[in-house]
């Protein structure tokens, strides 16, 4: 069965139910789904001082928050697998419906609010897995934490997942967690990253996962902070906000403009910084987004929402070597 075929049925029911059902399948069983569908195995390395990658093309956060699918997802040959948002304890995150599709506009919306089944949890499903791809984790703090006692949550969990990841990241951008974003002001961010450092033990690459929303003119002074915090990269962008859609982050075609200005100005500033990474993430859908910024200098991408619309044939759409 073609995916084409695939995504017209399961996009006739509801975003989040859909996507559920499929990670399960891909948990459950991954030894059928390998036969379905193929690995993409044309890859070519990329690395940096601080990021090995199969091939250029990793899988953003949110796909599978609980790490309960890596067989699979690794199967499918992605350069790099990012793992949740984790947070400390299990929380439902937002009410449903919370998953919208935005098919014209090859979008998506969400306003998960970090569903997660907690630390615990995906560490257990951690340490059954023995990871072919880079693996990064992706970190948050739980809903009831007051953004003071923040910095808490990061650290327990750098403690906790340093030893499983590749990468860690701290993310402070997602819009579905009320005043979540307020963490990437000054005061804030100085506070969590100085808590987090404490605790690093083995020297992991740690990343920011940062919004699109913010003032272009902010960014050089956030990126020194971050330099001068011994962190290794920013993940640009998380979904950005567009309250004529309705509530939750945009992703996908609809975030790609936004998501451009803030890379693009990234790369320019960290073009001579060494040992510090960009990762682009934001409406990467085609061979000639990636192009456009690797000429700009960028190496590392991520894709969520065209792998929802493309299917795994999305690796073979964007980094295939020769077309
Ligand atoms: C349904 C959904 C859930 C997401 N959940 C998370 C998350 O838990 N943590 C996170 O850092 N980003 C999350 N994201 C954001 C993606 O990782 C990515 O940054 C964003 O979607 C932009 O990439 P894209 O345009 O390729 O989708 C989510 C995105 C979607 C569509």
């Amino acid at each position: 069965m073609s995916f084409d075929l695939i995504k017209k049925i399961l996009f006739k029911f509801d975003a989040e139910k859909v996507h559920d059902f499929t990670l399960n399948q891909f948990a459950s069983n991954p030894f059928y789904l390998k036969k379905l569908f193929p690995s993409f195995k044309d890859h070519q390395y990329v690395r940096s001082s601080n990021l090995a990658w199969r091939n250029k093309v990793g899988l953003a956060a949110g796909f599978d928050k609980n790490a309960i699918a890596l067989e699979f997802l690794d199967h499918l040959g992605f350069g790099a697998i990012e793992i949740g948002t984790v947070t400390p304890r299990a929380q439902l995150g937002n009410a449903k419906p919370r998953v919208f599709r935005h098919p014209k506009e090859l979008s998506l919306r969400n306003y998960l609010g970090f569903p997660c089944k907690g630390a615990d949890f995906v560490e257990s499903n951690l340490k059954l897995y023995k990871p072919k791809a880079c693996l990064g984790i992706n970190i948050g703090k739980n809903k009831d934490t007051p953004l003071a006692h923040a910095h808490a949550d990061y650290s327990n969990l750098v403690k906790k997942f340093e030893k499983y990841a590749d990468y860690l990241v701290v993310n402070v951008s997602s819009p579905n967690t009320k005043d979540l974003r307020k963490l990437q002001d000054v005061s804030f961010m100085s506070e969590i990253l100085d808590e987090v450092n404490k605790v690093r033990v083995l020297n992991k690459p740690i990343f920011v996962k940062i919004s699109p929303d913010e003032e272009l003119s902010d960014l050089e002074s956030f990126l020194k902070l971050l330099i001068d915090k011994n962190i290794q990269g920013i993940i640009a962008t998380n979904t950005t906000i567009r309250e004529d859609w309705g509530r939750g982050g945009v992703s996908g075609e609809a975030l790609k403009e936004k998501a451009r200005l803030v890379q693009e100005r990234l790369l320019e500033l960290t073009y001579y910084v060494d040992n510090f990474d960009i990762i682009c993430a934001g409406g990467i859908s085609t061979k000639n987004d990636i192009s456009d910024l690797e000429k700009k200098g960028a190496s590392f991408f991520q894709v969520y929402t065209s792998f929802i619309y493309q299917g795994p044939q999305v690796l073979n759409n964007l980094d295939r070597k020769n077309s």
